[in-house]
């Protein structure tokens, strides 16, 4: 779906900005794959340098791993300090061939802006740097002291930030942090979201002969890991879509009844959208919930990625020696990503069968978050959106994850206001993801509401 933006946004927009938002999604930052590990770092330098344009005090801090972006403006004492943290590290653009124009080359369509990280994370990020610009041109100054903290591997679970904030805790002092880098509920529906689901993951590899086989010579005589994996993944859910991993359930905080109510009442008809986005020919999920619910609420088992055998062209009779697949488990409050992992190794190992060995090598996790919408830092927030954007905020919780805002709170003592910009169909992670100018220019205005509304 697109919209046309508004003339007053185009009109509004400086196209410094414009070019500026360019410049940052051509780079090709994909953490994952260490064929882009330059482009990484050159995405930093560029932050740095653009940071620095403005006032800031900017440096690189180079990790094991991507560096980190770290910014702040000449803290005064007295203030508050907001540390606004987001990621320039992108998602890989695969599969290419389904994008309508190339990933790392951004092109404007009907007011929206077409490339790999244009809402996840870069424009989000980005606005608030232009937020920043903007007051600091302005005012000379800004109303509270600020630190920004931009990574460069959120998208691969953030393993090296934490450290960074231990290293660096004292000088990371501050009173509240600040991201944008989730979702509204509908284009001009300020959203702040007060729950992040966690999210852990493993492989599995199950081995049978030690090399591939005929099947006319060895078929029926030795097990098909293929077959044995099959199975084995088929045993994750009940007929009801129930997890069906034993203790998986045990330490899950049941939904109240106020939270339902609420999430009821929110002026989206999830059903219908989540139809219109997805164009699949029915939702399915755990019986007993409503779409809100499983996806923000609720815990799940998702297989990503499955293989093994021959794919290529025609046929070839034989028998696989091994097969795999990539599991990750989303996780609500009081779920433990370390628990899970060995009760999914537990129940891989009740269903392994005769005649195949199993591997598991647990993955990246991250736990999930709840706190307080109606605390004070809270209230400033929805404050701010309802300027933003002329309209009262949506309270929601998040199906997605954001692995540190939890060592937020750990390692800096901090709570975290979520504050994001996603529209349900700018496709992350996806082929085509893209961005409203609108947004884009919402979150500059969010930015200067938001810090004047925590400094009030
Ligand atoms: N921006 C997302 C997180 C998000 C997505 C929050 C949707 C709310 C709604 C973030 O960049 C992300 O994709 N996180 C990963 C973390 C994982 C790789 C550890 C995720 O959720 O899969
Ligand atoms: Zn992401």
């Amino acid at each position: 779906m697109t919209i046309a933006v508004t003339h007053t946004t185009l009109h509004a927009m400086r196209a410094s900005h414009l070019e500026e938002y360019y410049q940052f999604l051509r780079f090709p930052s994909v953490s994952t794959d260490e064929a882009y590990a330059e482009k990484v770092t050159e995405c930093a330098h560029w932050l740095v340098e653009k940071l620095k344009s403005i006032g800031l005090e900017a440096e690189l801090h180079p990790t094991p791993g991507h560096p980190v972006v770290w910014a702040r403006n000449k803290h005064q004492a007295g203030r508050k300090t907001v540390m606004i943290y987001g990621h320039y590290d992108v998602q890989p653009p695969d599969p290419l061939e389904l994008w309508d124009s190339p990933p790392f080359d951004p092109v404007l369509k009907d007011g929206y802006v077409f490339a790999r990280g244009a809402t996840d994370n870069k424009g989000q990020i980005l606005a608030h740097i232009l937020g920043i610009q903007e007051t600091l041109e302005k005012d000379g100054e800004l109303p509270v002291n600020v630190h920004l903290v931009i990574e460069g591997e959120e998208e691969i679970g953030s393993g090296n930030l934490g450290n960074f904030l231990s290293q660096n805790r004292d000088a990371l002092k501050c009173d509240i942090a600040l991201v944008s880098d989730t979702g509204m509920i509908a284009r001009g529906v300020p959203t702040m979201s007060y729950g992040l689901r966690g999210v852990t993951a493993l492989e599995i590899k199950v081995t049978g002969a030690q090399m591939d086989l005929h099947s006319g010579i060895f078929g029926g005589a030795v097990a098909n890991p293929i077959t044995v994996l099959a199975r084995m993944l088929a045993t994750l859910h009940d007929a009801n879509g129930h997890v069906a991993i034993e203790g998986f359930y045990d330490k899950v905080r049941p939904l109240e009844d106020w939270e339902r109510e609420a999430w009821r009442k929110l002026p989206i008809d999830a059903d219908a959208e989540m139809l219109k986005e997805t164009r699949a020919p029915e939702l399915v999920g755990e019986k007993g919930y409503s779409t809100v619910e499983r996806i923000w609420g609720r815990p799940t088992a998702e297989i990503n990625g499955i293989g093994g055998g021959y794919q290529g062209m025609g046929t070839k009779t034989v028998i696989a020696s091994h097969a795999m697949a990539k599991l990750t488990f989303r996780l609500v409050p009081d779920q433990e990503g370390d628990d899970i992992i060995k009760l999914a190794t537990r129940h891989f190992e009740k269903h392994l069968p005769p005649g195949v060995t199993m591997e598991i090598t647990p993955g990246h996790s991250g736990p999930w978050y709840l706190t307080d919408p109606h605390s004070p830092f809270g209230e400033a927030a929805q404050r701010a959106l309802r300027k933003a954007f002329e309209k009262d905020p949506a309270l929601i919780r998040e199906g997605g994850s954001i692995p540190i805002v939890s060592q937020f709170r750990s390692i800096l003592g901090v709570e975290t206001l979520l504050l994001g910009l996603a529209l349900p169909d700018c496709r992350a992670h996806s082929p085509n993801e893209n961005f409203p100018l609108e947004n884009f220019d919402a979150g500059i205005r969010l930015n200067k509401a938001v810090l004047q509304e925590i400094a009030a």
